[in-house]
Formats: structure tokens, sequence, C-alpha cells
């Protein structure tokens, strides 16, 4: 492979550094980092950079932002009928095998500081099952269920692609088939300095980052997964990120309604707690729906309230999707159509003595939300917080591994409680997906039957 018109690019684009760090490695070595480097969307990271050097100062505020249109939880006898219908609809597309379920699991999991990829985090409250393990179990339910083929799609980054697949081999792919599990990985673009310049991982490699959630999108095209699974006769993906144990896996009323609205790309969201939490909101910027960070409000408007005096923009995004195989494959068609946002992190690298160092970096990625304005139409529907949101986010505090393992035992015990059945304060309860899927479910199960809870239970 001829790496020249690489090293040309660098030497262009301000990188001596790196040119020097090539030259003094042996040949072996230099071939190693070179066929890295030739992995490497090169040219895409120095114009992102060009971009973002270019900008000023901190990012003005959006105009022009107006709420959007949210499905609410049905009250009226109308809204519960045509939701009834929503289900029965996603239900009928489960069944006829249309439906595959999505789990980004490429991020770093910075904050939550875990050794491993997040998706290993031992999360439930009894059993203590890792979070890939309980979708997994989702999945297997749901398809004995419907009687469905449910393939699960993995995306993984390349740094934790290798690691994730043993796992679910040395764990028998957690009862589901093995051909049922599609592996795929997400791109890596280099990280930058403030300056420009690219900074070594280590001897043969820059250090790069995942592309970002968005880049599911791409990966999922250029892989030829969705092409592949269009073949298949699939017609939607239900995504969900890796962090979030309560997520309703392929809820077959999100599926519904997303049909019922002919909808491109569809969005759960929860109402904001008060009027601090910072969250993105589902909301209209020039008129098209989109996913609005807090910090592209201005504090008053991200503060208003409405004539009732609720909040404004309540509708507080919780990374759960529907997205059509057509509208991945329109989003590709030209080019990748997402944008790219900058992060500023503190990354380490190798220094110039040879030695890790500390220092700012510059990471750029994509969000898979920046499709709804890319969408022809979008569909929002608003589910109840304590039900399906949960995020382990950090290691201590808010959306950590206390908060969520709370929320699932506080779910289950309104369960069970639903099904007739009292749980002691402090008891920790676990309903395995395998044993139901909801209230209902577990409801039946336990009909007739004496369940005395005293201690921490798992019905499984
Ligand atoms: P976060 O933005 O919360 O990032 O990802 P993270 O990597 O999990 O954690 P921090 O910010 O480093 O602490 C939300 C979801 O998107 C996935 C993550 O795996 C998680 O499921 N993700 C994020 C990717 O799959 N790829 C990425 O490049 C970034």
């Amino acid at each position: 492979m001829d790496f020249q018109p690489i090293l040309d690019l660098l030497e262009k684009n301000g990188q001596a550094h790196i040119l020097d760090h090539v030259r003094r490695l042996s040949p072996e070595k230099r071939e190693v980092f070179c066929r890295n480097l030739s992995t490497l969307n090169l040219p895409l990271a120095f114009r992102l950079y060009q971009k973002f050097s270019r900008q000023k100062g901190s990012s003005a505020h959006l105009p022009n932002i107006e709420p959007a249109f949210v499905i609410s939880t049905p009250r009226t006898p109308e809204e519960i009928q045509r939701r009834q219908e929503a289900f029965r609809l996603g239900e009928s597309l489960i069944r006829g095998n249309q439906i595959a379920v999505l789990i980004v699991a490429g991020g770093q999991g910075t904050r939550l500081g875990f050794p491993g990829p997040k998706g290993f985090f031992p999360i439930s409250p009894v059993k203590k099952k890792p979070l890939f393990q309980l979708f997994a179990e989702s999945i297997q339910a749901l398809s004995t269920r419907y009687r469905a083929r449910i393939p699960l799609l993995v995306m993984t980054s390349r740094e934790n692609r290798e690691e994730t697949e043993t796992f679910f081999q040395s764990r028998d792919f957690f009862g589901l088939g093995k051909d049922q599990i599609h592996f795929f990985s997400q791109g890596m673009l280099p990280t930058l300095t403030p300056g420009g310049k690219l900074i070594l991982g280590d001897e043969t490699s820059l250090l790069a980052n995942p592309d970002g959630h968005g880049g599911s999108l791409k990966a999922l095209h250029e892989s030829g997964l969705a092409g592949r699974l269009r073949g298949q006769g699939i017609s939607e993906i239900f995504y969900c990120q890796v962090d979030n144990p309560l997520a309703k896996i392929a809820d077959p009323a999100f599926i519904g309604c997303h049909r019922q609205e002919g909808a491109d790309i569809s969005t759960k969201v929860v109402r904001r707690q008060n009027l601090e939490e910072k969250v993105g909101i589902y909301g209209m910027v020039n008129g098209k729906p989109a996913i609005i960070e807090y910090s592209d409000f201005s504090p008053e408007d991200y503060r208003s309230l409405d004539e009732n005096g609720s909040i404004r923009y309540w509708a507080g995004n919780i990374a759960i999707h529907l997205i059509s195989l057509s509208f991945v494959d329109r989003l590709n068609r030209q080019g990748f159509a997402l944008p790219y946002h900058r992060a500023v992190k503190e990354v380490e690298g190798l220094g110039p003595t040879g030695g890790n160092e500390t220092m700012a970096g510059w990471k750029f990625e994509s969000f898979v939300f920046d499709s709804i304005p890319l969408a022809q139409k979008s569909c929002c529907l608003e589910v109840v917080r304590e039900e399906e949101f949960a995020p382990v986010k950090n290691q201590t505090g808010i959306d950590s591994p206390d908060t969520a393992r709370r929320a699932m035992t506080d779910l289950f015990r309104r369960w069970l409680e639903y099904a007739g059945v009292q749980v002691p304060p402090g008891a920790q309860v676990e309903v395995s997906p395998l044993f139901a899927l909801d209230q209902e479910e577990l409801a039946g199960k336990l009909k007739g039957k004496k369940v005395v809870i005293q201690e921490d239970t798992y019905f499984g």
C-alpha cells in the first residue's frame, strides 16, 4: 500500500510533529502506524477543525424556537382508543418480523469510570445482571411472545468491539441465537489539540475518538447491515442507548404511533422535572422539529412558563427512537447528512518525551437526534419517566447506578402491587424480562398464587 498520499496530507495540514515521529519508527512499526492512519478520516477532521476554529466565543442562542407537538399520554376515550390501535399495529409489525433493535454501545463511558464497556455494568437490583443481558432477555421474551424474529444490532466502537463480542459469546449470547445478533463498529475520528495538532495515542496510532451516537446511522449504512436488514424485510429500527436499563425494548405502542404518523423518525420524551433540569428539548427550530440542547436556549426561554404556569419547554429527550430504514438510506445518499459537533475534553496522549500526558482535546461527534430536522415527518411521544428512563451516567449522585437500581426496584414494586403483592419497605425486587415484560403479564403469572416477600426477591 502506498502511504505517501497520507503523509503528504499530514505535511499539508501542519502535522510535522507526526511526520517526525513516523521517521523515527522502525520500518515495521512505520507500516503499522500508516495502516492505522489510513483507517481514520483525516480530511474530515481537518475540515472540522477549520470550521470550529473559525467560530469565535461561545455559540449564540438559537432564534425562532417554539414548543413542538407531542402525543401526550392518552387521557380521553378517543386518545385511549387510538393508543390501543397503535399498540395493536406495533404488535403486528413485530409479528411480521419488521422490527430490529439497535443498542448503541460505542461510547467511552468516561463519567461512569467502569473498567470495561458500559454494557457489562452489573445493574439489576437483585441478580446484578449486566445491562446487555437485560436487553437480550427483553428481546428473547418479545420473540417468544410474538413468535417473531427480532434481530439485535449492537454498535460498538473499534476500541470495545472485540471485548463486547467476547462477552456475549462467553455468556452464550444470553439465550439469543448467535445469528440473531449483529455487531458493527462505528467510525473513529482523530482528536486534535485546540491548536489543530494531531495527538499520538501510543507509538503506532493517533489518539482518536468514536464519532458519536449519530455515527450509528452512518455505520449501519456503510457496513452494509442496513441493506441486509432491508433484504430480510425489516422496515424499522428501535434505537436505544446502552445505559438505560428501563428502556421498553421495541415498545409496540411506540412502533404503532410511528407508523400511524408515517414518521421517518420518532422520539420518546419525558416531562422535565423542574426548571433547573438540563436536558435536550424536543421543540421546533425555524418551523422544523428538532432536539434543542439546553445551552442553545437563552436562559429566559429555557426557564419560561406557558399560560397555565407550566414549564413551556417540557419535552425532555430520553434518546429512545424509532427510525425507518428508508430514512437511514436517505441520510447517506449524498454523503452522510448529519452535522458534527465539537466537544472540548481532557484527553490523555503520548507527549513529546514519550510519556503519557493529559491535555485539552477537541473531539468531533455527530448526534443521532440531528437527523430529526432532516426527516420529512417526525413524531414524538410522551412517556412516564419512572417507567422508561433511568440512565447510568455517573459513578454517584444523579443518573448513577444507585438511582437506576432504585428506579428498577420501584417499578417492579409497583408491578407487584398491581398484582396484589405487598413489598415491605427496603426489600429489593427484580422481575426478569423472561418472567414478565409488564405489569399485566406479571399479574397474570401470579394470579391465584400466594406470594409473600420478606427480603430481596427475584422473579425469573
Ligand atoms: P453518552 O453521550 O452518555 O456518552 O452516550 P458515554 O460514552 O456513554 O459516557 P461519557 O460521556 O463518556 O461519560 C450516550 C449513549 O451513546 C453511546 C453510548 O455508548 C451511550 O449508549 N455512544 C456515545 C456511542 O455509541 N458512540 C459514541 O461515539 C458516543
